[in-house]
């Protein structure tokens, strides 16, 4: 079982943005120094990363460092000044649909700037990283059975998706050549407070406050697997504590961190109007290409080697989820 240890210093990339600021936050309510990288990249506005940062300034264990992923020089001097003793890597293009339009942009940031890193981490003598990867790089299952990290997945249907793969894939290069420890998390759709502007749930909610549709792709059958953020980033903290232990050595190991349970899109809406007290308008619009058909989590490996567990139910995150959103825009 887990560890309750944890290095004494962690840089996490990606620290302002929705996954990486509850990280920041939960690593430092469980006692880490923590260090932050973000540029604030311009995929959504920069002032809900800065207020997503808020919490985490007002510690003295925290320090955050604005720049680019992409850059050598500056991770080079980054890791020598913070000398962490892991790195949980979240930065990222991420989103599936803007991808197709933006391919060369997810490649450079997800697929350069992480072998970026793991040169950097190289040359520094850092040898433990936590990974996100995503549920996308399934691709399109339609079989009806949960997803096994044993599966290929050599099929991506999104440029998004195949830098994920690909990430993974450099990451277990380093951990061959160099001794690499990593963990790498497969997030299948993560929800919660803080949550990106561009996905879903968000999307619906703004919709209804503001009083308008609720635009569903295609014919709303999509089934997803939703993963509230407490439980995602449990499910890191768990895995950063393994990699970290001397007694398991260097390791390449792959997690699906899901709640293992699938909604389709059509209930979702339907629990979300529910949570929001309103009948919500409906707008049918054509299916979009790159989106996966279902996602679907098998947690078993999670739960036996990490002891993850979710824990929040999606009626329950909803409701977290609105009860944030209505502090934050005072509406809805
Ligand atoms: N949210 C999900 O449902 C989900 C699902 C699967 C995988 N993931 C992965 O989890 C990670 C976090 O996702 P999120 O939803 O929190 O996204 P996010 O966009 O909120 O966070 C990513 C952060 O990375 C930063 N960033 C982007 N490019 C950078 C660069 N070149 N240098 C430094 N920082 C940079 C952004 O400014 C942002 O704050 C990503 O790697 C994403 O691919 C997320």
């Amino acid at each position: 079982m887990v560890k309750e240890t944890y290095p004494a210093r962690v840089l996490v990339t990606g620290a302002a943005g929705f996954i990486g600021s509850h990280v920041v936050d939960r690593l430092l309510a469980d006692g880490c120094a923590v260090w932050g990288l973000d540029n604030f990249d311009p995929f959504y506005e920069r002032a809900i990363k800065e207020s997503n940062l808020e919490a985490a300034r007002a510690n003295a264990r925290f320090e955050f460092r604005e720049g680019d992923l992409r850059d050598a020089a500056f991770l080079e001097e980054l890791l020598g000044e913070a000398q962490p003793g892991a790195v949980v890597h979240l930065a990222a293009r991420a989103g599936v649909r803007p991808s197709i339009e933006e391919p060369e942009a997810y490649y450079e940031i997800n697929v350069m700037g992480t072998v970026r890193l793991l040169d950097a981490m190289r040359r520094s003598g850092i040898r433990t990283l936590v990974f996100a990867s995503s549920s996308s790089i399934y691709g399109a299952i339609t079989e009806n059975r949960p997803f096994s990290e044993e599966d290929v997945t050599d099929k991506p249907i999104s440029p998004y998706a195949a830098t994920k793969r690909a990430g993974e894939l450099l990451c277990h290069s380093y951990h061959q050549l160099h001794g690499l420890s990593c963990s790498s998390l497969r997030f299948f759709t993560v929800y919660g407070p803080r949550q990106r502007p561009d996905l879903a749930i968000h999307k619906f909610t703004r919709a209804v406050a503001r009083g308008e549709a609720i635009s569903i792709y295609g014919d709303g059958g999509a089934l997803r697997d939703y993963t509230y953020v407490e439980d995602t980033v449990d499910g890191v903290c768990r895995s950063l504590r393994r990699i970290c232990d001397p007694s398991v050595g260097p390791v390449f190991e792959v997690f699906n961190l899901g709640a293992g349970r699938m909604v389709s899109v059509n209930a979702l809406v339907t629990l979300l109007a529910k949570a929001m007290g309103v009948e919500p308008q409906i707008e049918r619009v054509a299916a979009q290409p790159g989106d996966v058909p279902r996602t679907w989590a098998d947690i078993t490996k999670a739960r036996q080697t990490l002891g993850y567990e979710p824990r929040v139910s999606i009626e329950e995150g909803l409701a977290r989820f609105v009860s944030w959103y209505r502090e934050v825009y005072g509406i809805a």
